[in-house]
């Protein structure tokens, strides 16, 4: 099993600024991005993992959305940890390659070889106007992103292995014969080269890809090391699975060249009833009018004169519409019917963007084990929901039991990304 962490600074959860003991300003505190990749580092982690959304949202209650820039981030991290890999966003749209190039060969040189390059095309027009003036459509995104793609990946190889000589006898900083332009001219980016930076231990940088389009998927079958994924249940991420294993397959990949870190939250407590509370108390930190706003979409109707703490009608239930093809509706109801109210519903996690594995740390270990081995495609990126603390207790909680039943390692056993990973040495398209 491998395992991430996703964690800007604070957790993702709309209460978790206001939860006791986080830090409300931990998405511009660098040092609560050094003592969260710490503590993962304790666990053991393949990596810290950094999104990136540069854009303002509405933060008026439920925080950012944002944080400091990740790449920036990850260096100040490095020089605070020793093995854990570092893997931050750089969208394609609107990034020149050699930036990319230079900034990830910074990050990976600086850190040792543990660097990694989350590849997204970011779809969001709140994003990418802040950068263009206009807003690509997907195949537009996803076309610029293999030239930038291709183009970064040939800079890095631009300097191979032995081309850094530090010959002080002779005099021979460098063999600048070895080192050669690119000379890349596609249709939206160009870039002669060469890179001015050599390789570092791993070669270069891992590259992870994030997405949920046709696109993304084949991308990630041509070119990806590792896959960060959106999966609501269970069957999602088994089907996802079973697709691009088989694509990987027919590409000549061996399929477990690719890691899926399928995303799931984390809410760990001492028995399964102080989990669901801890859950109820995180949601009344966050927006809870628009958690019930929520929950109506998903149930197929609208809550907004129903009390948080009283059973949803019968009568109110029977007038909303099926939603079809999603198993979570399908369990909310399930509990609307036996009576429960609108926070005890929404604290089961039927909301959140990611599944909720919630329970007693025997029971998240269950929920991973099971999807692990069903095939979901070997890695977790592990959002705690409470933040720092959230993810102290998965560290000393959950971990040591999925270590015990052999499925998560109990030492570092290389000091490079690619290496946790099982990935090669590699520097450039070949
Ligand atoms: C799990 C996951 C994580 C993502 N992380 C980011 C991110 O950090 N920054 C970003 O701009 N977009 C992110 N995206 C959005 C993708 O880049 C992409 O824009 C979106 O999935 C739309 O898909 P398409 O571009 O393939 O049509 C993420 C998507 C997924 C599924």
């Amino acid at each position: 099993m491998h395992l991430a962490t996703q964690m800007n600074g604070q957790g993702l959860e709309s209460g978790s600024w206001r939860w006791p003991g986080e830090n409300p300003q931990g998405f511009i505190d660098v040092r609560s991005f050094v003592d969260a990749a710490s503590i993962a580092e304790e666990g053991k982690f393949d990596a810290f993992f950094l999104t990136d959304f540069p854009a303002a949202t509405d933060m008026s209650k439920t925080g950012p959305m944002t944080s400091l820039d990740p790449v920036l981030t990850l260096g100040v991290v490095s020089q605070h940890t020793k093995t854990i890999g570092l893997v931050g966003t750089r969208a394609t749209t609107f990034n020149a390659p050699y930036s990319i190039a230079r900034e990830f060969r910074s990050l990976d040189l600086m850190s040792h070889g543990r660097a990694g390059w989350n590849l997204v095309t970011s779809g969001a027009p709140v994003v990418l106007l802040n950068y263009l003036d206009h807003v690509p459509s997907s195949p537009e995104r996803h076309a610029r992103s293999r030239e930038v793609w291709e183009a970064v990946v040939r800079l890095w190889g631009s300097f191979p292995d032995d081309a850094l000589l530090l010959d002080v006898e002779s005099g021979q900083f460098a063999d600048m014969k070895a080192i050669t332009s690119i000379d890349y001219h596609g249709r939206y980016v160009s870039s002669r080269g060469p890179l001015a930076l050599p390789p570092s231990p791993q070669g270069m940088p891992v590259v992870f890809t994030a997405g949920m389009s046709e696109n993304s998927l084949r991308f990630a079958v041509d070119h990806a090391d590792s896959y960060f994924n959106y999966a609501p249940t269970l069957g999602h991420a088994r089907r996802y699975w079973s697709v691009l294993r088989k694509a990987l397959m027919q590409k000549g990949r061996a399929p477990d060249s690719v890691t899926v870190f399928s995303g799931v939250v984390t809410s760990v407590a001492s028995t399964t009833r102080e989990a669901l509370e801890r859950r109820e108390a995180l949601d009344r930190l966050g927006d809870l009018d628009s958690l019930r706003l929520q929950l109506g979409t998903l149930l197929g109707g609208s809550l907004h004169d129903i009390d948080f703490d009283s059973p949803i009608p019968a009568s109110t239930l029977s007038q909303f519409h099926q939603v079809p093809n999603d198993p979570r509706a399908e369990q909310a109801r399930a509990l609307a019917r036996k009576g429960a109210n609108i926070r005890e519903i929404v604290a089961h996690g039927f909301l959140s963007l990611h599944p909720v594995a919630w329970g007693t740390p025997e029971q998240v270990a269950d929920y991973l084990e099971t999807w692990f081995r069903a095939g979901t495609g070997g890695g977790f990126m592990i959002e705690p929901d409470s933040g720092l603390s959230g993810l102290r207790d998965f560290v000393d909680q959950v971990v040591p039991i999925l270590q015990k039943r052999g499925l998560f390692r109990t030492e570092y056993t290389s000091n490079t990304l690619r290496g946790h990973l099982g990935l090669p040495y590699r520097n450039g398209l070949t």
